[in-house]
């Protein structure tokens, strides 16, 4: 089935123009003036940007973690994504240390298969050094189509691993074609002072945030930092949130390392003030690293701005506040860490970014799309608008206002950490791969209809950035 875009303005990140979109199936096939097909339906996008669809490289669907499972799974937390503008999530898939890497993935593929309702790809977690291990990682880089992998620095004792994982982890990556993922913050550090703060009797969710201070965040990807030089590979610093990790990120860059980050729209948006809300409140805007002090959000913004980091992703862990949160209602160390933002992350970087001028458009879409699909061997299949590229395509209303709200939004969640939060613009219609998913804000399309996304090697010539080692390394 054939489909044309008209009378819409395309937006990629780098071009602003008026033109026709013809869709056959599931790819583009033409851009162009007065496009005409008999055969294919027409679609009006007057007053509308036509963007490629926004990919969200960091979320955490139907996870265990905390003492519970995220209350959103591939179904719900695909549906809603679709709702905010997004076609393709990259979903982190958890380890078991002992077990294979193989049968991690094939949990993650039943997790998700049959469920999605767009396009996804996976991340996965490296827990362990060990032969098996690091025998099995060439392997599913170049036959499962996984090539990111995530070690957690933080989360003593449930998720965290040592130095001699992550360097070995950075190692089989250069070797292979791997982007390695890190959690940043030292969680040796924050499990001395959880159990001290918790000894004194300091119990509330505020003190989630005092017990993981940024220095921790700033050493920790500082270290990553410095063993990525050492070990000549390429590393990707999920969830930026302060002032001390972007320093890091960006004097590694200007040695010409290969050291890209992320930040997620609750850390440009929201403030660690959010812990000390009365009632157990706080509860719902704890994960890690925490919400900082307001002065970090300019720094987050102008480092977007300058390229110092590249992408937003949301870190969509989401869990209800009752039931959820509340199991760790006498001891903050056992609110389950997360936040739900996937539906919101296309809308509030537009609103915020470029309704507010920090941002321009086209950068924009080269953060919400088109840097994660480069950075994750997507590109240009997925993350632009051009002839033979998957047709994943929103239609977004630049001017419409609304206020975000869990009375509104579709993520299986019991509340909005935005809650009452205003934006400016609107995804109004959603096809991913050719077909509608969101029609007129309704959703339209069919959990089960997302494929698997085989992710290619991480592409050196995307990201000419190469240095010395030694520099880094003899500060
Ligand atoms: O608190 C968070 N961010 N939860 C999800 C797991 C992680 O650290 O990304
Ligand atoms: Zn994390
Ligand atoms: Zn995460």
């Amino acid at each position: 089935m054939k489909k044309i875009i008209k009378n819409g303005t395309i937006v990629t990140a780098t071009d602003i123009y008026s033109a026709d979109v013809l869709i056959d199936g599931e790819k583009i096939q033409a851009i162009g003036q007065n496009l005409s097909d008999i055969y294919a339906e027409v679609i009006d996008a007057s007053g509308c940007y036509v963007m490629p669809g926004g990919i969200d490289p960091h979320t955490h669907m139907d996870m265990p973690f905390g003492g519970t499972v995220t209350a959103d799974n591939f179904e719900t937390g695909t549906i809603a994504a679709a709702h905010g503008g997004t076609t393709t999530i990259i979903d982190f898939c958890l380890t078991e240390k002992g077990k294979s890497l193989k049968s991690a993935l094939e949990k993650w593929h039943a997790k998700s298969a049959g469920k999605a309702a767009i396009d996804y790809g996976f991340h996965l977690q490296i827990a362990e050094a060990n032969e098996e291990v690091f025998k099995e990682m060439p392997q599913i880089i170049e036959e499962e189509g996984v090539t990111s992998f995530k070690i957690f620095m933080a989360y003593k004792d449930v998720l965290q691993a040592d130095d001699e994982t992550l360097f070995q982890t950075l190692i089989t990556a250069r070797e292979h074609g791997g982007l390695v993922m890190v959690h940043a913050e030292n969680g040796d550090v924050i499990n001395y002072l959880t159990i001290e703060a918790l000894k004194e009797g300091n119990t509330e969710p505020i003190y989630h945030a005092l017990t993981r201070p940024p220095e921790l965040e700033g050493e920790a990807t500082g270290r990553a930092a410095r063993l990525t030089a050492l070990a000549d590979s390429q590393l990707y610093v999920v969830h930026v949130t302060c002032k001390e990790a972007v320093e890091q990120i960006a004097e590694a860059r200007s040695r010409g390392y290969r050291v890209f980050g992320e930040t997620c729209p609750q850390y440009l948006v929201l403030d660690q003030t959010y812990l000390e809300k009365p009632e157990f409140e706080g509860a719902k805007y704890v994960w890690s690293p925490p919400l900082r002090d307001r002065s970090n959000q300019e720094i987050l913004w102008n480092a977007l701005k300058s390229g110092e980091l590249q992408t937003v992703g949301s870190d969509h862990c989401s869990f209800n506040f009752r039931g959820q949160k509340e199991l760790g209602k006498n001891d903050f160390s056992k609110i389950p860490n997360g936040g739900p933002f996937v539906e919101d992350r296309f809308s509030v970087l537009f609103s915020e970014g470029v309704k507010k001028g920090r941002i321009s458009l086209n950068e924009f879409v080269n953060i919400i799309s088109t840097q994660a699909a480069k950075l994750f061997g997507l590109f240009p299949r997925k993350g632009t608008i051009a002839p033979g590229s998957d047709a994943d395509i929103v239609l977004f209303d630049p001017e419409v206002e609304r206020t975000i709200s869990v009375e509104t939004h579709h993520m299986n969640v019991d509340y909005s950490a935005l809650e009452g939060f205003k934006v400016i613009g609107e995804p109004i219609t959603v096809l991913s791969r050719g077909d509608f998913v969101i029609k007129d804000r309704q959703f339209v399309g069919n959990p089960g209809k997302g494929k698997f996304l085989k992710c290619g090697k991480f592409n050196h010539d995307s990201h000419k950035e190469t240095g010395k080692a030694e520099d880094l390394i003899n500060r």
